[in-house]
């Protein structure tokens, strides 16, 4: 089983960036906890980063041609403006799920609307990057059911 982690603008920035509201933990440090979690286990992670919305549709389409089974995306800012992203997400038609740091629906109104959310199977907020493991789990459990599904459709 084959994840993508992609990050969208600004979380490389984390540990700088208001503290308060992302926490201490800086980018390298995050990308370490969600790789540690699985190192035992039977699923390939590998995490993208990128502050520019069309290299982030690249990555997107990268996940396509690479055959991965599922993509983990926070898409920052873009998730709250980016139809592209949402063509991108609809395009490439691999389970992805959603996650914010924060619960961006305690936050300001325009972080309410997620145009990204829609073309997803599901959205974790508010976990900080507990919201990455729930994720990746959610993914696992989803993509093992549809395996044996297919294996008993053989
Ligand atoms: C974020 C929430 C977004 O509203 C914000 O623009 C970010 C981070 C989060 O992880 O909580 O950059 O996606």
């Amino acid at each position: 089983m084959k994840i993508m982690v992609l990050n969208g603008p600004n979380l490389n920035f984390l540990g700088i960036r208001e503290k308060d509201i992302y926490g201490q933990d800086n980018y390298q440090s995050v990308c370490k906890y969600i790789m540690d979690k699985f190192d035992d286990r039977d699923v390939e992670i590998n995490i993208f980063q990128s502050n520019i919305e069309g290299e982030m549709i690249n990555i997107l389409q990268m996940a396509y041609f690479e055959k991965y089974d599922g993509v983990v995306m926070n898409p920052g800012a873009y998730t709250h403006t980016s139809i592209a992203l949402y063509d991108a997400i609809k395009s490439i038609n691999i389970p992805t799920v959603e996650v914010h740091l924060s619960n961006v629906h305690q936050r300001e109104e325009f972080r309410h609307k997620s145009y990204t959310a829609p073309a997803c199977v599901g959205q974790i907020c508010g976990f900080g990057k507990e919201g990455y493991i729930l994720a990746i789990e959610g993914l696992i459990v989803r993509l093992s059911e549809k395996i044996s599904v297919n294996k008993q459709n053989i």
